[in-house]
C-alpha cells in the first residue's frame, strides 16, 4: 500500500491547458473524492495519476517513488471505470484472472485470488458465467474484482456507478465502503452524486477548471467552504446567496442590508466595514419560512415541490432579480403567488466577499 503525490501537475490538449498546477498530498490508505463541474479534468488526474496521460508538468509519486518513467502496467493502480469494460466472450472467473494470467502466475495462485476477491464481493455463484447473464450491480463488482485481484497500491474509480440504479447505487457504496475498510488501500473515486462524495470520502477535492478550489473533510466543506464556488457546488439544493450590505456593527452582531430592502442580523466578521458590499448565503435547511408578514425577508412563493419527508419552496425577493430555495416542512402547503416572509438564525449565514472569498 502506498499514499500518493501530485506535485504542479499541468496538462492540455492542444491549444487547450486542462489541468493547471494540481498539487495533492494523499495518505496510504485514504479514501478521497474528486468532485467538480463536467469537463472540469477529474479524468484527466486520473488518467495521469494511472499513466495513461503524460503530464506536461509536474510529477506524480506513488509510495514515494517518482512514476514519470514508469509504464501504467507497473505502477501498482488499478482503474475502475463508469463503463465496467469487461471481455463479453470470457467468464466472470476469467475476466478476473486475464491480467494474472498475462502476468504468468501460477494457476493454484491465480485460483486463490479470484477466489478470495469473489467472496470480498459476494459473485461466488457467478464465476461460470458470462457478462451477459449478470445486473449491471453484478457486472460493476466483476469490474471492481478484476481490480482487486491486482492487489493494487491504488484504486482509481471514474464515477463506478453511475450506470445503476438508485437502489443498487445505494447499496454498492456501502458495499464500496466496507471494501474500503476490508482492503484499507488508497482509494481515489470521482463521482458527481453529493450523498456519494459526502458519505464515502475522508477528504473531498473540489475541482474547478483544472484548479483545485477547496481540500478537506466532507463537512467541513459543507459548513465552511472557502468560495462561493465550493459553497454553491456542495450541497442539494444549492446554497442561496443574496448581495447585501453592512449597515451597522455592533460588537458582536452586525446589520446588513440585503438586495430588495431587507435588513438582516449577521454574527460580526473581523474586517468589514460600514458600507462594503458582500454576498450572503443560507443553506434551504437553514430558512424558517413563515406565512405572516411582519419581521424578516419579504418573499413571494414561485413553486413548491412536495418530495415526501419535505417540500421544496421557491421565492422570489429583490423584484424577482433574486431567487430563494427553502426546504420547509412537508405538512404545510404554499400556493404559487403567497407572500411570506424568510427569517434565518444570525448563525446561520455565510459571508464571501467582492472576490468570492469566504469571510
Ligand atoms: N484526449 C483528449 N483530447 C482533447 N481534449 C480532451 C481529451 N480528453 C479530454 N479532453 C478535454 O479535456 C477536458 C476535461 O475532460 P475530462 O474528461 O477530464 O473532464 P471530467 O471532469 O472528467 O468531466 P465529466 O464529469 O464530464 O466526466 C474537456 O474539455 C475534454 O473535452
Ligand atoms: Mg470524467
Amino acid at each position: 500500500m502506498a499514499g500518493l503525490e501530485i506535485q504542479g501537475i499541468k496538462k492540455g490538449f492542444g491549444q487547450q491547458q486542462i489541468l493547471r498546477g494540481i498539487d495533492l498530498s494523499i495518505a496510504d490508505g485514504e479514501f478521497v473524492v474528486f468532485v467538480g463541474p463536467s469537463g472540469c479534468g477529474k479524468s484527466t488526474l486520473l488518467r495521469t495519476i494511472c499513466g495513461l496521460e503524460n503530464s506536461d508538468e509536474g510529477a506524480v509519486l506513488i509510495g514515494g517513488k517518482d512514476m514519470t518513467d514508469v509504464a501504467p502496467a507497473a505502477r501498482g493502480i488499478a482503474m475502475v471505470f463508469q463503463s465496467y469494460a469487461l471481455y463479453p466472450h470470457m467468464t466472470v472467473y476469467d475476466n478476473m484472472a486475464f491480467a494474472l494470467k498475462l502476468a504468468g502466475l501460477p494457476q493454484d495462485e491465480i485460483h486463490s485470488k479470484v477466489t478470495q476477491a469473489a467472496a470480498i464481493l459476494r459473485i461466488e455463484p457467478l464465476l461460470q458465467r458470462k457478462p451477459k447473464e449478470l445486473s449491471g450491480g453484478q457486472r460493476q463488482r466483476v469490474a471492481i474484482g478484476r481490480a482487486i485481484v491486482r492487489q493494487p497500491q491504488v484504486f482509481l474509480f471514474d464515477e463506478p456507478l453511475s450506470n445503476l440504479d438508485a437502489a443498487l447505487r445505494v447499496q454498492m457504496r456501502i458495499e464500496l465502503k466496507n471494501l474500503h475498510r476490508t482492503l484499507r488501500s488508497t482509494m481515489i473515486y470521482v463521482t458527481h452524486d453529493q450523498v456519494e462524495a459526502m458519505t464515502l470520502a475522508d477528504r473531498i477535492v473540489v475541482l474547478r477548471g483544472g484548479v483545485v478550489e477547496q481540500v478537506g473533510a466532507p463537512l467541513d466543506l459543507y459548513q465552511r467552504p472557502a468560495n462561493l464556488f465550493v459553497a454553491g457546488f456542495l450541497g442539494s439544493p444549492a446554497m442561496n446567496f443574496v448581495g447585501g450590505t453592512v449597515e451597522q456593527l455592533a460588537p458582536a452582531m452586525m446589520s446588513v442590508r440585503l438586495a430588495g430592502g431587507a435588513l438582516v442580523q449577521v454574527v460580526l466578521r473581523a474586517g468589514l466595514a460600514v458600507g462594503d458590499r458582500i454576498t450572503l448565503g443560507v443553506r434551504a435547511e437553514h430558512m424558517a419560512l413563515e406565512a405572516a408578514d411582519g419581521d424578516g425577508i419579504a418573499v413571494t412563493v414561485l413553486a413548491a415541490e412536495l418530495l415526501g419527508d419535505a417540500s421544496y419552496v421557491y421565492l422570489t425577493l429583490d423584484g424577482g432579480a433574486t431567487q430563494f430555495i427553502a426546504r420547509t416542512d412537508p405538512e404545510v402547503r404554499w400556493q404559487n403567488g403567497q407572500l411570506a416572509v424568510v427569517r434565518v438564525d444570525p448563525v446561520r449565514w455565510h459571508m464571501f466577499d467582492s472576490d468570492g472569498l469566504a469571510i
